[in-house]
């Protein structure tokens, strides 16, 4: 069996596929598809069990034996960063560098999905790796860019682009590691980031897997959140008495707020952008190998082989969901018909113990864009029919112009 070309066709084929079969089935020769929610959730949990992060190659390279890293460890550092993120001043100053980039381009004719990933990487970048100077703050930012536009465009660029890419990414990878080394010697500030549990982890982690585990963080700010909230945008021009409750509620509200108890502070804006990550959710495809062997009814994963979990394709599966495909954030509210029907069927973040660690800061950045686009700016979008979904990556909406203006 070969796999289509294209995601698009590729998901939609499978879409049709999970339709009719069990949920876990093989998508083509090598890989299977895990796409029932009580099966991903196991094989995830199962799988990443006390999973070490090795430094294989460059052991091998080196002629030497790194110590062990478990990732709970590197998680756990993670974690406990962004705790001491997660205050007042820290969520203002995220608001704030959203609303600079915006307010740089009102006026302007733009495609929206492109400024919607500029203001998510511009805003989160010094929550991964603050305190870069202009110059190490561009460079990092294009690697970005460029890995993006290679998952986002249907025409992947020639030989010429790939080698430029790949100098990019080597500058970048030569800026991380510059970074930890002058903070490690004091010849450069400690910031309260995501990189910098890993500087007095060095001794330890060694400065190529320090590199990896900060490139981690970078490459997941890179993508999902700025389709997210291109998605957000979307739905906004769509749905426009969704719209008008947003503008209701938000009028009254402190963005600051969100950062404590977002279903409280805007209930309705929680909603509304929980049902943008069900219909929409980055990245639509996740590929993993298996460590384990697993029964999986019908078939068996073995150590090794390959397997693809996907929160899109749960989000809009008939089985799970009623009505999966019709936009209502209503199905939220609690006790209704059509909500989830437990806790596995809805996973825009992934699942335990690999789920993402920017789950929180990533649905008060997005509520905080729908504050800001019913506070501060109106949205113009140039032809609303023309604008669609297309499955690359992630969901990215296409032929999306349009403007900011100052209200
Ligand atoms: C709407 C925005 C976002 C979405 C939809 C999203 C989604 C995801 C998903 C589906 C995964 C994979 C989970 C798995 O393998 O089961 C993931 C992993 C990850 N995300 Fe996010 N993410 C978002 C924003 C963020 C932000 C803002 C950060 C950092 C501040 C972040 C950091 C990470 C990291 C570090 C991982 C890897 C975790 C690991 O390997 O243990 N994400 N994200």
């Amino acid at each position: 069996m070969t796999t289509p070309q294209h995601p698009e066709d590729f998901l939609s084929s499978m879409r049709l596929r999970s339709a009719r079969e069990e949920g876990v089935f093989w998508v083509d020769d090598q890989r299977l598809g895990v796409f029932e929610p009580e099966a991903a959730r196991r094989v995830s949990a199962v799988n990443w069990q006390r999973y070490v992060m090795h430094d294989r190659l460059v052991d091998m390279v080196r002629r030497r034996r790194s110590p062990e890293m478990r990732w709970s460890r590197i998680r756990a550092a993670w974690m406990t960063q962004l705790h001491t993120l997660a205050t007042a001043e820290q969520h203002g100053l995220l608001i704030e560098r959203m609303q600079r980039v915006l307010d740089a381009r009102t006026g302007q004719d733009t495609d929206l999905t492109m400024l919607t990933q500029d203001v998510a990487l511009r805003s989160l970048l010094p929550v991964a790796l603050g305190g870069l100077t202009g110059a190490e703050e561009d460079l990092v930012r294009r690697d970005l860019e460029m890995k993006l536009a290679r998952l986002v465009s249907p025409a992947p660029g020639g030989v010429l682009h790939h080698l430029r890419h790949l100098a990019v990414q080597i500058r970048a990878g030569l800026v991380v590691r510059r970074v930890l080394r002058q903070r490690a010697g004091g010849r450069r500030g400690r910031e309260a980031d995501l990189a910098d549990p890993f500087v007095d982890l060095l001794p330890e982690l060694g400065m190529d897997r320090a590199l990896d585990v900060v490139t981690t963080v970078l490459t997941a700010i890179g993508g999902p959140p700025g389709t997210a909230a291109a998605s957000v945008l979307y739905e906004f021009v769509r749905q426009p008495e969704w719209r008008r409750r947003l503008e209701a509620e938000l009028s009254a509200v402190d963005p600051v707020e969100f950062r404590t108890a977002p279903a409280t502070a805007a209930p309705v804006t929680h909603r509304f952008v929980k049902e943008v990550l069900r219909m929409w959710s980055p990245p639509l495809l996740l590929v993993r190998r298996s460590t384990f062997g697993f029964d999986l009814g019908k078939t068996r994963l073995e150590p090794g082989q390959w397997y693809l979990l996907s929160p899109h394709l749960i989000h809009r599966d008939e089985r799970v969901w009623k009505q999966p495909d019709v936009f209502d954030p209503d199905r939220f509210l609690p006790g209704a018909p059509h909500g989830p029907a437990d806790r596995t069927c809805y996973v825009p973040f992934g699942w335990a113990p690999k789920k993402c660690i920017g789950a929180n800061i990533a649905v008060v950045q997005l509520m905080a864009l729908c504050h800001l686009l019913c506070t501060r700016y109106r949205l113009t979008v140039d032809h609303p029919e023309a604008v669609t979904m297309a499955l690359r990556f992630a969901p990215v909406p296409e032929n999306f112009r349009g403007r900011l203006t100052l209200r």
